[in-house]
């Protein structure tokens, strides 16, 4: 049982995420940053997964055993004093909307570049999310240990391409064969490398850090005077760190170092610590769930993360461990309270209830029973289908969060049964893997037929390959006339009227919000110019 109040229990709390463009070393520093929380013992257990996530096939095998992509979406530990909850975006660009939804449930991210490469795509991409959400930025570039670009072209990237202005915190003694270590800047302080000798298995221990200028052992020729006169440039060169700019996403600090080494992890881990921002206050709307008699009017309500009332939101659904099972594990972010196991809460909108009673906190390689959990921690709450992502849980079942969003799929496919008696089953399970968000899915006002829409093709083979170990399905995909969906709104008469002109391409989504199947963007475009009072939308904000 804690002795904190509830307020110092949110406070304490770091929820983060590690972005990074494939190859960065993501899956590596997840685990040389479990290794530095003191949450696993020896390297080894996360690395397996990044290994076989390169290879689309043992990808699909490693999905399949479902448990480790579920024990791996949060990772919590506790280290010198604080809760850190790590969470996991998955690193293929098909899945960027659940990458986008999991970002929803960070309070801070960690950037990781390669030091050769620098900014990449993908870098690119999930830094444009975080900036949509206004999540600050840790860059920690990686790889030091290998032969790196000149760290000031790297910070000149991350200022003119990210917008952002980068704030050295250590400095690079070189790099690849010549790596020394690092010099704190503004301290004097320098943390010293070592290289593994040659013949030997094992990552020798770092040195002690120890002030720069009694360092000479660990230099050769002009290096340490090179480094001092570096540092002296860096430190006019750039802004100094401040805390307030980067919070509001201005700013990033950089740190450096390579995780496969673990040479710079303590001082990210320590990084994310001090300066990772606490769960923020949300903003949310109170609100009765629907067809509640005497409702009162909704308003517009903030969330204190310490204040009592158990409130959050649900970014992720996955599978449970046991196919034969249809029990899903809905990832549940909590916005404020203190939850206890056994507690009953509702779900905003749709008004049902559920007692938790087997929630479930993810430490690292073992899953545990959570007794207790407060604002920034993410349980998994396992349901039957009752919860769905974007979904608002709360114990007054008045508390609805906004702003997790579809997308607008870019691939339609017809999808069909091979066995014409199996049509039922597969209505069920399309709608279920629906409700996980791993595809989306449009009933067709006319006709029997079910659209499937993704944003990348490995989710149509994600999906076939789950329809048949989970469902017993076997499925074909058929090429669709369609090319793009939009959700639609306006008033009521016109979006009859829209819709008794364009039938056949009129659809429901899994929550029956009316949907457009265009021909192409060119159809798109025209029925926007023809019907201007309907709005053609192309994100849908779920909750
Ligand atoms: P990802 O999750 O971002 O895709 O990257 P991951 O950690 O899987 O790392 C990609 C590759 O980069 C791996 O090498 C990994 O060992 C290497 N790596 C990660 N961090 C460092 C580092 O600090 N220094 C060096 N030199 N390499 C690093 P691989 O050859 O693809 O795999 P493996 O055969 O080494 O397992």
């Amino acid at each position: 049982m804690s002795t904190l109040t509830l307020p110092e229990e949110a406070a304490r709390r770091r929820t983060f995420a590690i972005i990074a463009h494939p190859d960065a070393g993501k899956t590596t520093l997840t685990e040389h940053i479990l290794l530095a929380g003191g949450a696993i013992r020896a390297a080894g257990a996360v690395r397996a997964r990044g290994e076989n996530r390169r290879a689309r096939s043992d990808w699909m095998k490693i999905e399949k055993e479902r448990g480790i992509s579920v024990t791996a979406s949060v990772m919590t530990f506790e280290h010198d004093g604080k809760m850190f909850n790590l969470l996991d975006t998955p690193g293929h660009e098909d899945f960027s909307e659940d990458t986008y939804r999991t970002l929803t449930a960070a309070d801070c991210a960690i950037m990781v570049l390669d030091a050769a490469k620098g900014i990449e795509p993908q870098t690119l991409k999930l830094f444009e999310v975080c900036r949509l959400r206004d999540i600050p930025i840790i860059t920690f570039i990686n790889k030091l240990d290998r032969e790196a670009q000149d760290p000031m072209t790297l910070l000149d990237d991350i200022a003119s391409r990210l917008q952002l202005d980068p704030s050295p915190i250590w400095w690079p003694a070189e790099s690849g064969n010549r790596l020394r270590g690092m010099a704190q800047l503004g301290t004097g302080t320098f943390q010293p490398y070592a290289r593994k000798t040659a013949g030997s298995d094992e990552d020798p221990d770092h040195p002690a850090a120890l002030p720069l200028s009694d360092a000479a052992a660990h230099f050769e020729g002009s290096e340490q005077a090179d480094l001092a006169e570096a540092l002296e440039l860096v430190e006019a060169g750039y802004k100094p760190f401040d805390r307030q700019a980067f919070l509001e996403g201005h700013m990033t600090p950089v740190l450096w170092g390579s995780a496969l080494r673990h040479f710079g992890i303590d001082e990210l881990l320590k990084a994310i610590g001090d300066w990772a921002p606490a769960p923020k206050t949300m903003k949310a709307r109170k609100e009765a769930p629907p067809e509640t008699r005497n409702a009162p009017a909704p308003e517009d309500v903030v969330v204190e993360p310490g204040k009592d009332e158990v409130t959050g939101f649900v970014f992720k659904v996955q599978a449970n461990m046991d196919p034969n099972h249809r029990d899903r594990i809905a990832m549940f972010r909590m916005a404020s309270g203190s939850f206890k196991r056994g507690m009953k809460l509702k779900v905003q909108n749709t008004g049902k209830q559920l007692s938790v009673n087997a929630p479930i906190m993810f430490f690292a390689s073992d899953r545990e029973l959570a007794e207790d959990a407060y604002a920034g921690d993410v349980i998994g709450i396992p349901n039957h289908g009752v919860l769905r992502v974007g979904d608002s849980l709360s114990e007054s079942g008045m508390i609805r969060f906004a702003g997790l969003p579809n997308f607008a799929p870019e691939i339609l496919q017809r999808v069909r049964v091979k066995d014409p008696l199996k049509a039922k089953h597969l209505k069920k399970a399309l709608e279920g893997l629906a409700e996980e968000g791993v595809t989306q899915l449009f009933r067709p006002e006319l006709g029997s037929d079910f659209i499937v829409g993704a944003v990348g093709q490995l989710q149509f083979e994600v999906m076939a390959d789950r329809l048949g170990e989970e469902y017993g399905l076997e499925v074909i995909f058929e090429h669709s006339p369609y090319a793009e969906a939009r959700w639609i709104s306006g008033e009521k008469a016109d979006l009859e009227d829209f819709a008794s002109k364009y039938r056949p391409q009129m659809a429901v989504d899994i929550d029956q919000n009316p949907v457009f199947l265009a021909k192409s963007s060119w159809e798109t475009g025209y029925v926007g110019e023809r019907f201007p009072k309907i709005a053609f939308l192309k994100t849908k904000e779920r909750g």
